[in-house]
């Protein structure tokens, strides 16, 4: 990795800021630094595909390493009162990327708070009895939707069945909503996903919607775009924007899709006085007082109290390069995926037609027929093309081969 490079340079940096007494010992912090880096996987080399971050944004880096040099807190306008209003022309330019006329968001480190935020929103508007009330999830929901519900105290999460082509299935949930009503419990809560973690899969929105309506229940609509928020940047913006508009709140990860530093996510709501939560955010009357502008006291928006400044690395990057840079690296990544597939043999087999960037695939033993679809393949033969696959993993991971 190039950081070893400039280790020392670094280091001697470190010592210029802040005038260590034994700069000598700084000898041992580099030997830790680098055997630490040496262990971890490479960010910067582009065989490292297996995950939804890539190496960041070197603007977003330098926003990171002052944010920590200043160490302020952004919870109160006093302490931050530049980083808070970063963050509040960030949230700004993002409600209207969703089409949230009056709406209002606040940064969050990463997708899985923000996906607790909503949940806990949801309890929260509808006063909800927890004994009473029910969330439906899919296998393709981000494994945090269900883990925040517990932690809010939902008793009843009910799985829905999803589609070969990896989205909701609409007859499941019509079925298990009219069961919902039927018991007489109360669906508080549904989360859309807006780009599936392994398959990139979109909910099909409207027709969801449609079903809710069908059975007039009114659950709170998150739409998890933790990872699909890409497409908000794409030449489908608008067709995106007027689905999020349905919807009560949403999150995007830019540590995912726009190679911020980790973490940087946004957390938006449609109806901007549902952010505030007067009954838990009073209690902290040593930071908040009634003459502070309360569009600036962030925390008061947040489960958190201290916050770090993770809406001023997007807002740096976005002063530096500009929207349609981002626009322009959407647009890339799905060309990427094109060419991408171009290279790829023709024996793969597609596990859905992709919708977003990802592309999921298994490669097909030479021995059989490239089928249409999985299930086409008796037991025995969807065994041979696990191991195949696994082999072909293992010897990825062990040889760097490609
Ligand atoms: C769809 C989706 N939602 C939520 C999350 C959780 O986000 P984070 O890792 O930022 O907590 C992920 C992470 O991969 C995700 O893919």
């Amino acid at each position: 990795m190039l950081i070893e490079q400039y280790l020392d340079q670094c280091l001697k940096m470190l010592d210029g800021i802040y005038g260590l007494p034994e700069p000598e010992r700084l000898e041992r912090i580099e030997k830790f630094v680098k055997s630490t880096v040496s262990l971890t996987p490479d960010i910067y080399s582009p065989k490292n595909l297996k995950y939804l971050f890539s190496y960041p944004d070197p603007i977003g880096v330098f926003a990171d390493f002052v944010s920590s040099y200043i160490n302020c807190n952004v919870h109160t306008e006093e302490c931050s009162p530049i980083f808070t209003r970063c963050e509040v022309e960030m949230v700004e330019i993002m409600l209207s990327l969703v089409g949230y006329t009056e709406g209002d968001g606040v940064f969050y480190p990463g997708g899985t708070l923000s996906n607790l935020a909503s949940i806990f929103l949801a309890v929260q508007r509808g006063k909800a009895d927890l004994d009473k009330s029910v969330i439906i999830v899919s296998d393709h929901s981000h494994y945090s939707v269900g883990k925040a519900a517990k932690i809010c105290g939902i008793k009843q999460i009910i799985n829905v069945k999803t589609t070969t082509k990896g989205v909701v299935d609409l007859e499941n949930l019509r079925e298990l909503v009219s069961k919902i009503k039927d018991e007489n419990l109360e669906l508080i809560y549904f989360c859309c996903v807006m780009g599936s973690t392994t398959l990139g899969t979109f909910d099909p929105v409207e027709e969801i919607l449609e079903i809710f309506q069908e059975f007039a229940v009114k659950p709170w609509i998150h739409f998890d775009a933790a990872w699909g928020g890409g497409v908000y940047f794409s030449e489908d913006a608008a067709f995106y924007r007027k689905l999020s508009s349905l919807s009560d709140s949403i999150v995007f990860d830019f540590h995912k899709f726009l190679s911020a530093p980790l973490l940087c996510s946004v957390f938006l709501v449609r109806e901007e006085s549902v952010l505030v939560d007067e009954a838990i955010a009073l209690n902290g009357n040593y930071l908040f007082t009634n003459n502070q502008n309360r569009k600036y006291s962030l925390s008061l928006k947040s489960l958190q109290c201290s916050r770090e400044a993770y809406a001023f690395k997007l807002w740096l990057m976005f002063k530096y390069h500009g929207i349609e840079h981002y626009k322009n690296l959407i647009q890339k990544y799905y060309e990427n995926r094109e060419e991408f597939k171009k290279k790829l043999c023709n024996r793969v087999l597609y596990v859905v037609e992709s919708q977003y960037l990802n592309l999921c695939f298994w490669f097909i033993p030479k021995t059989m027929e490239v089928k249409e679809i999985i299930t086409d393949y008796t037991i025995t033969e969807l065994e041979k093309i696990d191991r195949l696959n696994l082999a072909i993993y293992n010897k990825v991971v062990e040889e760097g081969f490609m």
